[in-house]
């Protein structure tokens, strides 16, 4: 969950769904025309046109919050785009994201009311890359920008201009004449999405290295980085004085330091200087003394990974984990040791850190996770995901709330599921936004048979597929750990004493539900307070664990990390540590989410019998597809049809009475938004006598 700014000013009216149909007193007919400057490619493209509409003179990259913005948005998918290729955008409709336009507040550009609006479109480039299992994906591959929805490294963009909607029929040219350079970044990378890296300072230190792992994964090179923040009187050349390491998780840090706390200068001068200065209240005391870590791990679907493997993104945790760590461990003093490694963050940090001891109580020894992502699936911010029908409507017809603030103790939605799931459907379809949802669906959701997220639900209407809500258990944290409660990886008495979560009741993303969940599962199996789980009182999102102020926190950590040394009052055993304590291992994950698995997951229609009689009742069965796949059916009789394609439900048994002599045959077609629809045959059957 990034952690944006919540502004409790400019409310929306939390029933209104953003794509009904008003009625209206004009008929825009708008259409825009989008070509390729001279020169600004070499070949066609695939990518996806974001185009907006902002108040007269606005620059419309200033607000595009689902919460706040006043945009108008409009996205297309482009395939072979440019250089002379051009291509139109009109109209719009939820029905085929894909091919078609979708937009948000308004579905379709014939909703765009007259009046004068400054434009700006988007072209974000994809990539077709093949990855080892063997899909073949086009994604954007982010390049030292950390991951933007619209406008990252390498986008095509047109100027902006002030364009008048006049509601009737119109025809406006928009020219990509611009791209953006990794110079619109701060605190760019040197060299960008390669091996370079940002400048080094005294205590501020960068690493990058080439992921052998992913690489070979994504069949391209990607790299992960860490920027590596030294504490008071660290000495290059002091080999014996060494550090426990705290890895900060979080989003994309880019090269700057402490990301999550201490970005403010009275921290920076005590940390710097190794001492807190003295306050009325207490004297002069040495600053706790630790390797602080951020990782760079810009991915494809986000601006970060989620630090763990997952069969949509790849072998991000073993990247991490097996490839930078140890790179960071050969460059700096650190103690090698589970104890001496501690995970923090908050947010999507907060799921990172816990997932990561959870995951791996081989290599780390505590975590300090502050309103963490959707810790337990029966809540997914505000969804009751294992049993609603619906991921945006209740059973008694109120919208889903997805981000609030308290207004004079009074909760205030400021965006509801659906909102948020459609304005992200604007900036890429199958999960390709770099938004919060779809990156959900994409660390914790298998692969689809078309290649990207087998997504949760439908992101237009929100229908729950149980199937795919199924395949995300793995990563149900709490889910996992009762299930390796007593297995052999004996979470139980590995984790004891090593989880601690805070958070705050009034969570501006509803995180708080989800942290209670999992209290309830582990503490039923691991008695009251298995897991340390604080939840503080009309507390938002936001801020150090437990609120605490930054030292008080630091003073915390480096408490447990001496207690649990080997010399302390409770070390850390050789047992809770022990390598079968393992789990996220790379080859499962992408054995359940991969290629191979969602190709095994089809089936073909298939007839219940190997002959048939003319007059005789036959049954198929209608395959296996995807969740979500829509289905029809034909009979064919002597290679002709027999009947009109019917409707059928997946797992439905077909019936037919053969009424001549010779051979039947099942098809079925399969269509889903985002997959290409295809017909599958059964066997033929000899009809005899
Ligand atoms: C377009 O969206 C705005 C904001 O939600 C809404 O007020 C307006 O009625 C919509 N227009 C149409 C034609 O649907
Ligand atoms: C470390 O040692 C090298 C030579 O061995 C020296 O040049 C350098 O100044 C030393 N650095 C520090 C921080 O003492
Ligand atoms: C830093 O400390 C000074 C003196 O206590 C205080 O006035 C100032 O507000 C502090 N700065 C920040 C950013 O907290
Ligand atoms: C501490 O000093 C500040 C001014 O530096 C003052 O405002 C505050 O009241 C003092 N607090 C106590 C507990 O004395
Ligand atoms: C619908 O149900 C939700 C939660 O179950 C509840 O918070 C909300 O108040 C209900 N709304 C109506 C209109 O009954
Ligand atoms: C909150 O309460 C204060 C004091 O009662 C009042 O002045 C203010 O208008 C209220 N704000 C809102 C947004 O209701
Ligand atoms: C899809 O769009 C159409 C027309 O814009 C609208 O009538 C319909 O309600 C939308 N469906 C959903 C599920 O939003
Ligand atoms: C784990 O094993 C213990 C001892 O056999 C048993 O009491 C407990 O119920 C088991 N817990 C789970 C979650 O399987
Ligand atoms: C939970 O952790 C806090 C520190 O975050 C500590 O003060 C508290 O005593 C712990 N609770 C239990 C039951 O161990």
């Amino acid at each position: 969950m990034l952690k944006a700014i919540v502004v409790a000013a400019l409310a929306i009216d939390a029933s209104a769904m953003p794509t009904g149909n008003v009625e209206r007193d004009y008929n825009t007919n708008l259409e825009v025309k989008f070509s390729v400057a001279d020169g600004f490619l070499d070949t066609p493209i695939d990518g996806r046109i974001v185009l907006m509409f902002a108040p007269s003179e606005m620059n419309p990259l200033e607000d595009t919050d689902v919460t706040s913005s006043p945009n108008k948005i409009f996205g297309k998918n482009v395939y072979d785009f440019g250089p002379k290729n051009t291509v139109i955008l009109s109209g719009g409709n939820n029905d085929s994201t894909a091919t078609n336009v979708f937009g948000w507040p308004n579905v379709s550009m014939s909703d765009v009311e007259p009046g004068t609006y400054s434009v700006q479109a988007f072209l974000t480039r994809y990539e077709t890359v093949t990855r080892s299992d063997g899909s073949i994906v086009s994604l954007r591959f982010p390049c030292g920008d950390g991951g933007l929805n619209v406008n990252g490294f390498g986008s095509l963009t047109t100027s902006t201009t002030d364009i008048e909607i006049t509601g009737g029929a119109q025809t406006v040219d928009l020219v990509f004449n611009k791209i953006t350079a990794v110079e619109a970044f701060t605190g760019k990378e040197i060299g960008g999405c390669n091996q370079g890296n940002y400048e080094d300072t005294e205590t501020l230190k960068h690493i990058k290295v080439r992921s052998k792992r992913l690489s070979k994964f994504w069949g391209r090179d990607v790299y992960v980085g860490a920027n590596v923040i030294l504490p008071a009187g660290y000495d290059a050349n002091d080999t014996k004085t060494r550090y426990p390491v705290i890895y900060n998780q979080g989003h994309w840090p880019a090269g700057q330091g402490a990301y999550n706390y201490g970005d403010d200068e009275n921290f920076t001068a005590a940390w710097d200087s190794g001492i807190i200065p003295a306050s009325n209240t207490t004297a002069e005391l040495p600053t706790p003394k630790f390797i602080v870590v951020t990782f760079r791990h810009e991915a494809p679907y986000y601006d970060d990974s989620y630090a763990v493997n997952t069969a949509n993104l790849g072998p991000y945790g073993d990247a991490i984990n097996e490839e930078l760590i140890p790179h960071i461990e050969d460059t700096f003093h650190t103690i090698r040791a589970p104890y001496a490694r501690v995970q923090d963050g908050g947010s999507t940090g907060g799921w990172e850190s816990i997932a990561n001891v959870i995951y791996r109580p081989d290599l780390f020894g505590v975590c300090f996770s502050s309103y963490p992502d959707s810790l337990d699936f029966h809540r997914h911010q505000d969804i009751e995901l294992y049993t609603a029908t619906n991921a945006y409507q209740r059973a008694n017809g109120s919208f889903v709330p997805s981000i609030r603030t308290f207004v004079n103790d009074t909760q205030k939605v400021l965006a509801t599921v659906a909102q948020e799931n459609h304005w992200e459907l604007t900036f890429g379809t199958s999960s390709r936004s770099f938004n919060q949802w779809d990156v959900w669906n994409a660390v914790f959701g298998v692969q689809g048979y078309n290649g990207y997220p087998l997504e949760p639900w439908d992101k237009v209407t929100g229908e729950i597929y149980p199937e795919a809500v199924a395949y995300w258990k793995p990563f149900d944290l709490s889910d996992y750990i009762v299930t390796n409660f007593n297995s052999s990886r004996n979470l139980g008495a590995a984790l004891a004493g090593r989880i601690f979560i805070y958070v705050g009741t009034w969570d501006n993303y509803f995180l708080n539900e989800g942290v209670i969940e999992f209290q309830k599962r582990t503490d039923a199996v691991g008695g009251l307070g298995w897991a340390n789980v604080t939840i503080l009182p009309e507390k938002p999102h936001g801020g150090n664990y437990q609120t605490r102020e930054i030292w008080d926190y630091l003073k915390l950590v480096e408490r447990w990390v001496k207690d649990h040394a080997p010399d302390g009052s409770n070390p850390l055993s050789s047992s809770s540590t022990a390598p079968s304590t393992r789990g996220n291992v790379w080859e499962d994950v992408v054995a359940y989410g991969g290629r191979g698995a969602a190709v095994k997951r089809q089936a073909d229609p298939k007839i219940k019998a190997d002959k048939a009689k003319v007059g005789g009742e036959i049954i198929a069965s209608v395959g296996r597809w995807d969740p979500g796949v829509r289905l029809s059916a034909q009979w064919i009789l002597n290679s002709k049809p027999a009947c009109e394609y019917f409707r059928v439900e997946q797992g439905e048994s077909v019936n037919y009475t053969p009424t001549a002599k010779g051979h039947v045959q099942l098809l079925v077609t399969g269509e889903k938004r985002n997959y290409v629809t295809e017909t599958r045959k059964s066997q033929r059957v000899l009809v005899g006598k």
